[in-house]
């Protein structure tokens, strides 16, 4: 496959275009189609993709390695602990090698303020593309899913349809704000009109929002914000009740400095919110075809009932889950 996009990073949606992002779509589509009616798209043949997971994952580590294995080439699925990033290599030096050694490096670091500083040091000395499999900001293949999804659901012509993106009670670990940052940069892009929920305590970072108010501007979306998770979801056509930690509360200088003090209300605050979840009363408000979305591991039982999220009427979470390995081929056989 030649393409205009070819070496092209990958790090936020937000450095592609709407034009470039159609691309994508329809890359990915076709490529379902075909992976479907089990037609080969051995695109990236004696390819090499180079992963480096600095946390656990199951969609994003599975959907490129079972990506690069059906594009015909290989992924070599590496931890930090398997590199000599532990013991202190740099991310540039790491970059420079692994670039003239395969076609592409991907990774996801999630650490707070280090990770997306991380990946663009690693995209300034590669000389192959370098896709981010999430950070502590951007987990753009998570939004290129979810858009993929709304647009099978609900057409491409997605002016005007609402979606709640809500904080949600979950007593797994902090999670990082990068899958609601996306969503709520990505989707205005497209007109939809987004509402975020969240208690005081857990807003998300003040830049990000301030681009997507540019971006909800330039795309004719717009985007609203609540305290009140019941609230943002009345009349909502889609609903995506999602847990993330409390960073953007904090600046992050002092966040640093008091990390273990941070941590400790960050948690205090946590625990006032335990009804913070999305279950039948909440979805009764909701428009009557409303689609829940959620980028998994879900919190069952915390962030969303298992009725809800079980009710194939409403829950369109596996078909989210299956457009990761779309996404993630078409992003790879377009740039790599
Ligand atoms: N949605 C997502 O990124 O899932 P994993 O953490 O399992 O990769």
């Amino acid at each position: 496959m030649t393409s205009k996009l070819k070496g092209k990073h990958f790090l936020t949606c937000d450095d592609w275009s709407n034009q470039e992002l159609d691309t994508v779509f329809n890359t990915a589509l076709d490529l379902k189609e075909k992976f479907a009616n089990e037609i080969p798209t051995r695109y990236l043949r004696d390819k090499t993709l180079f992963m480096i997971f600095f946390e656990q994952s199951t969609r994003t580590r599975n959907s490129m390695e079972a990506g690069m294995t059906q594009l015909g080439g290989h992924a070599h699925d590496l931890t930090s602990d398997k590199m000599q990033l532990s013991h202190g290599e740099t991310p540039k030096d790491t970059a420079i090698i692994l670039s003239r050694m395969g076609h592409g490096i991907a990774s996801r670091n999630c650490f707070y303020t280090i990770g997306n500083g991380y990946l663009k040091e690693m995209a300034k000395y590669s000389t192959k593309p370098v896709m981010s499999l999430q950070d502590d900001i951007y987990h753009p293949f998570q939004g290129l899913a979810d858009l993929m999804t709304i647009f099978e659901y609900f057409g491409k012509n997605t002016k005007g349809l609402k979606v709640t993106v809500s904080w949600a009670y979950a007593d797994t670990h902090s999670k990082p704000l990068s899958v609601p940052q996306t969503q709520i940069l990505l989707f205005p892009r497209y007109g939809i009109d987004v509402t975020v929920a969240h208690p005081k305590e857990f807003p998300l970072s003040k830049n990000i929002v301030d681009k997507a108010l540019k971006n909800a501007e330039d795309g004719g979306g717009s985007l609203k914000f609540t305290n009140n998770m019941e609230e943002a979801f009345e009349g909502a056509q889609i609903v995506i009740p999602k847990n993330w930690g409390g960073f953007g509360y904090y600046d992050a200088n002092e966040y640093l400095q008091n990390e273990e003090e941070s941590k400790k209300e960050m948690k205090a605050n946590l625990e006032k919110y335990r009804n913070w979840i999305c279950d039948e009363n909440k979805i009764k408000l909701a428009d009557k075809n409303v689609k829940l979305m959620h980028a998994l591991p879900a919190d069952r039982g915390h962030e969303v009932t298992d009725e809800i999220l079980d009710n194939p009427d409403i829950s369109i979470v596996f078909d989210e889950a299956e457009n990761r390995l779309h996404t993630a081929k078409a992003i790879m056989s377009l740039t790599m």
